[in-house]
This record gives C-alpha cells, sequence and structure tokens, in this order.
C-alpha cells in the first residue's frame, strides 16, 4: 500500500516551515560508523549516498559535505518542489522514486539513510532494495523522532505542557479511528521500529540526539497541520476536524491564558534516534 499524506501542495508547504532536521551530531554519528568498515576516497568523501523518502531535504542536505554524489529520493512531487527549491548544493539531486524501486545499479551505495519513513515503506521490498544497492560494509540507517514535541514556555519554564502533546497523541487516536493510519505509525517510531524486521547487521542504536527551535504557540497547530492526514482529514469529515481544532485551540488559550498565541514563546524539543545496520 502506498501512503500519500505528503502528496499535497499545502502539506509540503507546511512540512518544511515546521519540521525539524536531524542534529549535526546525529549525522556525525552516522558517519563515524561509516569510516568505521568503508574508506573514503582520497578526496576524503565517500561516493553516493541515497536518502529515501526525503521530503523536502530534512536529512539529505546534511550529508552533502561527506559524499561526491547525494540522491533524495520520494514519491511527493509537492516534497521535491521544496526540496528543489532549497537545494545549494551541486553534488545533491532529488528525484521522484519510491523507496522500493530506486533505480540505481547494484553495490553502488555506501549509505542509505531513510528519517521518519521506513514506517511507509513494503518493508521486504525496501530491504531487498537496500541489499542490492549497498556496497559491502555499506551502512543503512534509520532515523526518526516521535512527531509531538516536548514544549517548554521560555517564560514559565517550570509550567507542565504534556497535556498539549496528548492532545495531539489523542488527535492522531482519532484519525486513525476514522480509517487513517497515523497513531499505528507513530507508534512504530516510538517503540523505535521494533516491530519492523530488518534482517542486517545492526551495528548502533542511539537515543541521545536532540533538535530544540525557538516558536511561537501558534506552531502547535502548524505542526498538527503538517501530519498530512489533517488535510485529508478535514475533506473527509470537515465538521469533525473543526470541532476538534477548535477544542485544541480553547486549550492553547486557556494553557497560556490569551488568544494571541503568536505572543507566546515556546522551545520546541524533538528527540531523534538512528539504528545503523552493516552490509
Ligand atoms: C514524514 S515524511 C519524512 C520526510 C523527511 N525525510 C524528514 O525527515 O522530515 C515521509 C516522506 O516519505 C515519503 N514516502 C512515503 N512512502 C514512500 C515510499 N514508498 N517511497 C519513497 N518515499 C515515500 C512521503 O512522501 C514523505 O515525504
Amino acid at each position: 500500500m502506498t501512503h500519500r499524506q505528503y502528496d499535497s501542495t499545502g502539506v509540503a508547504s507546511i512540512y518544511i516551515e515546521v519540521r525539524p532536521s536531524p542534529p549535526k551530531d546525529l549525522i556525525k554519528s552516522i558517519i563515524n560508523q561509516l569510516s568505521q568498515s568503508v574508506n573514503p576516497n582520497p578526496n576524503g568523501k565517500w561516493s553516493r549516498a541515497v536518502d529515501v523518502g526525503c521530503g523536502s531535504g530534512q536529512a539529505t542536505f546534511l550529508l552533502a559535505d561527506y559524499f561526491d554524489q547525494v540522491i533524495g529520493y520520494d514519491i511527493s512531487e509537492p516534497q521535491l518542489q521544496i526540496a528543489n527549491q532549497r537545494n545549494q548544493f551541486n553534488n545533491v539531486t532529488f528525484k521522484i522514486s519510491s523507496g522500493e524501486g530506486i533505480p540505481l545499479e547494484d553495490n553502488s551505495v555506501q549509505l542509505i539513510t531513510v528519517c521518519e519513513a521506513l514506517h511507509f515503506f513494503d518493508i521486504e521490498k525496501f530491504n531487498r532494495k537496500v541489499d542490492s544497492l549497498l556496497n559491502s560494509g555499506g551502512l543503512f540507517v534509520t532515523i526518526g523522532y516521535y512527531p509531538v514535541p516536548k514544549l517548554t514556555q521560555i517564560d514559565k519554564p517550570d509550567l507542565n505542557l504534556d497535556h498539549i502533546g496528548q492532545s495531539i497523541d489523542n488527535l492522531m487516536q482519532t484519525w486513525q479511528e476514522h480509517g487513517f493510519p497515523v497513531k499505528v505509525f507513530a507508534d512504530m517510531i516510538n517503540t523505535k521500529y521494533r516491530c519492523i524486521n530488518l534482517p542486517f547487521e545492526k551495528v548502533c542504536h542511539e537515543e541521545t540526539f536532540k533538535t530544540t527551535s525557538r516558536r511561537s504557540a501558534d506552531y502547535i497547530i502548524d505542526l498538527i497541520n503538517s501530519l498530512g492526514t489533517s488535510e485529508k482529514f478535514r475533506e473527509k469529515f470537515p465538521e469533525k476536524e473543526s470541532s476538534i481544532m477548535n477544542q485544541i485551540l480553547n486549550q492553547l488559550h486557556d494553557t497560556f491564558g490569551t488568544k494571541d498565541l503568536s505572543s507566546i514563546q515556546l522551545d520546541v524539543t524533538f528527540e531523534y534516534f538512528i539504528i545503523c545496520f552493516r552490509k
């Protein structure tokens, strides 16, 4: 089954604004793993990395310094359009393809990354593709973060805001109950893909990476809208969607004591993990 939640210009344009990119220390950790089994070329770089389900390039661009060639693949034209607009690297290109059908020659890739997308793939087909593309010693790395961040109000750092995250979780559960497989994907990320069979040699599992950005409180509504399903749910169940979003807005107004959410500053922290496999 193909999941096309991100195949919309509206979702793609909000996605780039609100979703995080992996922190640089996460990428360094991957490169450190790669250097233990594959030597770089004389120019200090490896030949080719592929970022699958690349979205608008959140992880793809971070690989540019380490490889002669980086290719981001995604099935969403709108995501790739934004990736191309942001691309300032000669050695990075974006192409439309499913992860399962990447049209590259066998044994031609040293690193395959999948950031926040493995749960969408036909995993058996994708595993076969990974196995055929990777050089001996090459790495396959799945990267992820739970899409509900930790929130801290700047001028009230001790205020507990966990109930806002709980509302986003509840919303994902409601989407799930209305036929959109969202919570099930979020749970796969939350359990670090334990339920997915990845028949490769696991060489690292790290959960220590964080990225924090300063946002105003209306960010929370944008984050919900970046979850892809939000738009589809609105189209199919407009009254239900509007009633839930009003409840969430009221909760935000009560929590922050104002209707002017743009006046409230938050630190928004996402926690990333990586799981690396070696061929
Ligand atoms: C949650 S986004 C992650 C984007 C980006 N990697 C990031 O870290 O933010 C998931 C992406 O996977 C893409 N996707 C879903 N199924 C796919 C498949 N079978 N092959 C390639 N990309 C796929 C979607 O179009 C979407 O852009």
